[in-house]
């Protein structure tokens, strides 16, 4: 039997294509902040996690280019023997500061973070308790550990109150879970966890590589935004999305950090994050702690366009994220209202299984702090169209 097979009979992106419906891999062919162009068109871009807007601000570009100048294009090699500079234990010590943990460690994407972080924290005899639409690294992450994981339904506290009370009482445990779901947007519900973590003894990690810059008073995320900041032991976020730029991290107790920073093969065998997007990072993170008015205009632009959504019939409600996601149907629907809406001038992202469960296929929209009033209503527009035409509307 050929290895290969198993590709050769894999043709469900060639009957995709054949249709014209194929939505993935989409090529942009130029990115001017809330505007890309896609197939020679300027389109919105509401599908970007460039929440803040702060990968084309000019200090931003400016600080990755003398970061470039400085130190060169990469660090060629891993923190843990050539690839710490300076500039990376700097953005380290604001990271902690910011979070208000006493230390902070990178990886070179979110990604990496959390299957490093994860997996040696939760070891042999150890149980991981994880919501059934944590983002796939979280998954990944529990099947690298020799830790038991028991998953417990979507942002169901009675099921993981039932799955807690069937555990061993003196395993070690470790809850992880997205602070803001990143398909749907919704933030979990870190109160009830809090609770539970009390009465079962359990530590508390959050993914919130969706809340931190977005959510929370002053952008620190989604333990923030309850103010719950002490009773979240791990925060995990990463630089893609609110920072401008690429990499991850996580902020926790000092012995924490130091033995995820002595184990975790993530951070030992790759090499470091670029000087270009510590830099930019680092300038993001000040910018977002001095410049108030980028997490400011991003909230402004959810309340609006959560309100436009509600006003033309969508069953959208008020949550704090620029997450909006808009359920069509199966596959091949979604695909169909994607297609529709980038016609119409918007760009979104398709999600389909496993993204999300078989048959709540559809589109998730974003939004970021730069996105203009007839951005918007282009937005708007274009789904109260389609969401008459495909009946979708209240
Ligand atoms: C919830 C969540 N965690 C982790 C990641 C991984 O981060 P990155 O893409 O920066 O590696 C993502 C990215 O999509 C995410 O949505």
């Amino acid at each position: 039997m050929d290895v290969f097979a198993k590709c050769f009979e894999f043709t469900r992106d060639l009957e995709v294509q054949a249709a014209g419906l194929y939505p993935f891999f989409k090529t942009i062919e130029g990115n001017h902040g809330s505007r890309v162009v896609i197939d020679g068109r300027e389109v919105v871009m509401a599908g970007s996690n460039n929440y803040l807007g702060l990968t084309g601000h000019p200090k931003v570009v400016e600080a990755a280019i003398a970061a470039t100048r400085e130190y060169g294009t990469s660090c060629s090699g891993s923190r843990y023997a050539n690839g710490t500079y300076v500039i990376h234990v700097e953005l380290e010590e604001k990271l902690a500061d910011f979070m208000d943990k006493p230390k902070a460690l990178c990886f070179t994407t979110g990604y990496t973070t959390n299957m490093g972080a994860i997996s040696v924290l939760a070891g042999r005899r150890d149980i991981i308790y994880s919501d059934r639409e944590n983002h796939s690294c979280i998954m990944d992450a529990t099947q690298l550990t020799f830790a038991e994981t028991r998953k417990y339904k979507h942002d169901d506290m009675d099921d993981l109150a039932r799955v807690l009370e069937n555990s061993p009482p003196d395993a070690g445990k470790l809850l992880v879970t997205d602070g803001v779901f990143s398909m749907k947007g919704t933030i979990c519900r870190l109160p009830e966890i809090v609770e539970l973590k009390k009465k079962y003894g359990m530590r508390v990690f959050v993914d919130d590589a969706h809340g931190v810059g977005v959510i929370g008073p002053t952008g620190r995320g989604t333990a923030e935004h309850y103010g719950l900041d002490k009773d979240v032991d791990v925060v995990m976020g990463t630089f893609s999305k609110s920072f401008a730029g690429l990499g991850g991290f996580i902020a926790g107790e000092e012995r924490v950090i130091s033995y995820v920073k002595h184990h975790a093969r993530q951070l030992i065998f790759a090499a470091s994050m670029t000087p270009a997007s510590v830099a930019a990072v680092s300038t993001a993170l000040d910018m977002i702690r001095s410049e108030p008015e980028h997490l400011q205009n991003l909230q402004k632009v959810v309340k609006q366009v959560r309100d436009e959504f509600r006003r033309i019939g969508y069953p959208v409600n008020d949550e704090a994220t620029p997450i909006i996601y808009v359920k069509v149907g199966e596959d091949i629907e979604a695909f169909q209202f994607w297609k529709e809406l980038l016609e119409l001038g918007v760009y979104t992202n398709p999600v389909i299984t496993p993204g999300v469960p078989q048959g709540q296929s559809g589109v998730r929209a974003s939004f970021m702090a730069i996105h203009t009033e007839s951005d918007i209503a282009r937005v708007i527009d274009a789904f109260e169209k389609l969401g008459k035409k495909y009946g979708l509307l209240g």
